[in-house]
């Protein structure tokens, strides 16, 4: 009789699995914050810029680690937008949507971008290059419609001019 392959993990982990060696530098991550759940925003925060993402995987193995169930973990990661349980891409693309962006464009480049890249607000492209976002004011209202790519602000950016921009981005 074939032995079951069943599995407990999630469809992430089977497809996304984080080796020995890799989950070794989140055990030196903890081991900085001497293993204190008091520290599990810090200890999630370095592993993020570790992994780029908090996936199952990862926030259990830290769970292991400081000695709190996992569930707690997923209810912090989920409860702060600057943690992510799927990856992103290499550049974040987040287009203003307040309001001088939005009366000044701010959808319509959206559209442009959803379709030439074809991926939908919260998506990335399968080549992980660009990851797509729709954010509040980001303080550049003089340029608007503002559009950030990584750590860089474009202001006045039309539907025609935003896959020139993001030409640029290798
Ligand atoms: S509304 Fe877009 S920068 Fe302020």
């Amino acid at each position: 009789m074939t032995e079951c392959k069943c599995s407990q993990e999630s469809n992430i982990e089977v497809f996304s699995p984080f080796s020995s060696e890799q989950l070794a530098q989140i055990d030196v991550i903890v081991a900085k914050y001497e293993a204190k759940p008091n520290y599990l925003i810090p200890i999630l925060k370095e592993t993020q810029e570790m992994f780029g993402y908090l996936p199952a995987q990862l926030q259990r193995h830290i769970a292991l680690g400081i000695n709190v169930p996992a569930s707690q973990i997923f209810g912090v990661v989920t409860f702060y937008a600057f943690f992510n349980t799927v990856p992103r891409g290499k550049y974040l693309i987040k287009v203003c949507t307040g309001t001088a962006c939005y009366v000044k464009g701010a959808m319509e480049i959206i559209t442009k971008i959803e379709s030439e890249l074809g991926i939908k607000i919260g998506e990335t492209t399968e080549d992980k290059k660009f990851t797509l976002e729709a954010v509040r004011c980001v303080g550049a209202c003089g340029l608007a419609p503002a559009v950030l790519v990584g750590e860089d602000t474009h202001g006045i950016v039309t539907p025609g001019k935003i896959m020139d921009i993001l030409r640029r981005y290798e």
